[in-house]
């Protein structure tokens, strides 16, 4: 049985002339340990396939398969607890700014009900392992994006989770710096026996730490192989053209911070993101 099976995942979005077909008979396996990259243009569906995981977005149609457990036939409360064991980075790293970093670290296990005292025990090991234990004090103003993203991995960790979910994580960041987050979660794959699947659009990201990868087009995989295979000998234009594509990154830092700017005036929306985010759940 595959850690993780996705099966016949299909998701609708209402609009005007008739639905818009965001996913369609989505299917593949994760094993236990693997680092599974999905990669699609922009619009292949690539997010809402990762939300339709945890169902952050109910799935229209199809199954989420998490250790045996069918995720979408799972009641609120039940799924509230599956949901502990999954985890999740994004391209803007959801930080709470209005506190520093130890504490950011630690809201995950206060909502979980740990002591202040044992959290902080806690997430002090969490930062030591990321490498960033001397800004424990620091704001998320104060930190650089990769240290930003450090943390995101930090707080991600305290949730102790079996699946962690990438929604380009790196995308924010500089060719350096990503190297950097790709090998740290490489390291966590394997120190924390984390299984990870990564979002992208970016075919170096895939390269530098998937197992496998899968091709996001339209809303359906149309290609899926190991990452070596897939390098050597594409077998659809879609993953042609994303291997022949130029490094999108520079544009993407560039909109990052256009947005990052824009999100510095929406105080409240991204506050309710945030939690969101690190809770897991959207009610
Ligand atoms: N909440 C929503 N309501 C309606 N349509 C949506 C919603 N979210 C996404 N879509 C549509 O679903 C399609 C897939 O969007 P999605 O965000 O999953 O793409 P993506 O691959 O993550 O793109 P990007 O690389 O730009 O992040 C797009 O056509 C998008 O407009
Ligand atoms: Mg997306």
């Amino acid at each position: 049985m595959a850690f993780l099976e996705i099966r016949d995942l299909g998701k609708e979005y209402p609009s005007g002339n008739g639905g818009l077909k965001a996913l369609q008979h989505v299917s593949f396996t994760v094993e236990e340990g693997e680092i599974f990259g999905i990669i699609g243009l922009s619009g292949a569906g690539k997010s809402t396939l990762v939300r339709c995981i945890n169902r952050l977005e109910e799935p229209s149609e199809g199954a989420v398969i998490l250790n045996g457990k069918d995720l979408t036939k799972l009641k609120r409360n039940e799924l509230r607890q599956e949901r502990q064991h999954i985890g999740m980075i994004f391209q803007h790293f959801h930080l709470l700014m209005q506190r520093n970093v130890l504490d950011n670290v630690c809201f995950p296990m206060e909502i979980a009900g740990l002591s202040k005292k044992e959290a902080r025990a806690k997430a002090g090991q969490y930062l030591e392992a990321v490498g960033i234990a001397d800004k424990a004090k620091s704001y998320p103003s104060m930190l650089s994006g990769g240290q930003k993203q450090r943390v995101a991995i930090a707080r991600v960790l305290a949730s102790e989770p079996k699946l962690l979910l990438c929604d380009e994580a790196t995308s924010a960041l500089d060719p350096q710096t990503t190297r950097q987050i790709l090998a740290l979660l490489k390291e966590i794959n394997q120190k924390y026996k984390i299984t990870i699947v990564i979002i992208t659009h970016a075919m170096s990201v895939v390269q530098e730490i998937c197992d496998k990868v899968a091709v996001l087009e339209n809303g359906r995989i149309v290609e899926m192989d190991t990452v070596d295979e897939v390098f050597r000998n594409p077998k659809t234009n879609a993953a042609r053209r994303l291997l022949l594509m130029p490094d999108m990154q520079e544009k993407e830092i560039e909109k990052n911070e256009a947005e990052q700017e824009k999100a510095g005036q929406t105080g409240m929306e991204e506050r309710n993101e945030q939690t969101e985010s690190v809770r897991g759940t959207e009610e």
